[in-house]
């Protein structure tokens, strides 16, 4: 099969083009997907470049070649002995976040339980935009902050880099979900953060929203400490003082904690240094989230997109050839929305 490995850890110009990559082979729950489209999320950028390696390199068969990307949109090739919720020929989409299954290719394997059927009133490309940034909001709300939709009724949100992949997904969720949102962005892109349901939006090269915002009950950081330690206090300064509040970091160090002690040292102390943060920020619920694949999230954001609650937010489209060039551009940190990758034309 075809694909865009990487044969080392490296910058972008690490991928290379290879026919002769070895097709998986099904087992009992899985589904081989020919794969139409997947897209770019900042994981694969540094796992790339050896995030996490002490974790992936684990699970992985074999450490090169490596093919990454987490999200898949495609047709069923075959199913395993297991599999009795999908047959050959059916469209589906989803992601994962295991180290065996990239999908930088001409196929991919899936747990059955990490796929679904794609909605029909979306083409392959906007089906790949979703998934994973989907189930990263997913699992920071419901399963690290334990949060239900009823929660965050009328409650006042912040969501610090809103016009991103992941911002302009859980803008739409949260304001769906009945909170009042209020975000980050560049002024260029206040327009689309508005219309997808933001009613404060800051732009945050001239004005710094711990300023203008008190008294939040949610904030939902898509920066978190790549924002800086400064950041992540104005965000704790913003909130309620009290046991209901949350603040949700999507970078942090857990991993890199792991990465820089080795796996036996590493994964006590970054717990350790977990607890800690934790219990500095008392009464505020201080949250470390991490992507975990949800058959049911997935489910959810099938039923949503159908009733047109959720719509994907493209910034670009580039062919898996140039893939480089689709790394360089979420390099940027600029990306308004999802950069998707096209695998094989409709
Ligand atoms: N923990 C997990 O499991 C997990 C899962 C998914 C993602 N993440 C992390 O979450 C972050 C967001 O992911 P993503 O897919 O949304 O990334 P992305 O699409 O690359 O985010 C780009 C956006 O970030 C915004 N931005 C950059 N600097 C900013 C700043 N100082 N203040 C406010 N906004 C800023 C940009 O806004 P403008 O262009 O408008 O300036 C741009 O729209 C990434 O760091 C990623 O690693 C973590």
């Amino acid at each position: 099969m075809f694909g865009m490995p990487i044969y080392q850890y490296g910058d972008s110009s690490v991928f290379e083009f290879s026919n002769e990559l070895t097709e998986p082979s099904v087992n009992a729950n899985e589904v081989l997907i020919e794969i139409r489209a997947t897209s770019v999320n900042p994981i694969d950028l540094m796992k790339r470049e050896g995030y996490g390696r002490s974790i992936f390199e684990k699970q992985r068969n074999h450490l090169f070649p490596w093919i990454l990307g987490c999200d898949v949109s495609g047709i069923v090739k075959k199913v395993g002995s297991k599999v009795i919720k999908f047959k050959e020929g059916d469209q589906v989409w989803g992601s994962t976040s295991s180290p065996k299954k990239g999908t930088y290719a001409e196929y991919t394997l899936f747990n059955q339980n990490e796929i679904d059927l794609k909605p029909e009133n979306l083409s392959f490309i906007e089906a790949a935009s979703l998934p994973y940034v989907a189930l990263t909001t997913w699992a920071a709300l419901i399963r690290w902050a334990a949060l239900r939709p009823q929660d965050l009724e009328d409650k006042k949100v912040f969501v610090q880099a809103g016009s991103g992949g992941v911002g302009t997904f859980a803008i739409q969720l949260l304001r769906h979900w009945g909170a009042k949102v209020a975000t980050t962005c560049s002024k260029e892109n206040h327009n689309l953060v508005q219309e997808l349901g933001a009613e404060i939006t800051i732009d945050y090269r001239k004005e710094e929203f711990s300023d203008l915002l008190e008294g939040y009950d949610l904030v939902f950081d898509c920066l978190g400490d790549f924002g800086g330690v400064d950041s992540v206090t104005k965000c704790l300064n913003i909130l309620k003082a009290n046991a209901t509040s949350h603040y949700i970091s999507l970078n942090h160090a857990f991993i890199r904690t792991i990465d820089e002690k080795g796996l036996l040292l590493g994964l006590p102390a970054a717990l350790k240094l977990r607890y800690q943060v934790k219990k500095s920020a008392k009464p505020i619920n201080f949250h470390w989230s991490l992507y975990r694949p949800s058959s049911s999230g997935l489910s959810e954001l099938g039923r949503m997109v159908r009733a047109e609650i959720i719509k994907p937010v493209i910034d670009s489209i580039y062919p898996l050839e140039n893939i480089k060039e689709a790394h360089e551009k979420i390099a940027t940190s600029h990306a308004r929305g999802k950069v998707v990758i096209e695998v094989k034309k409709e």
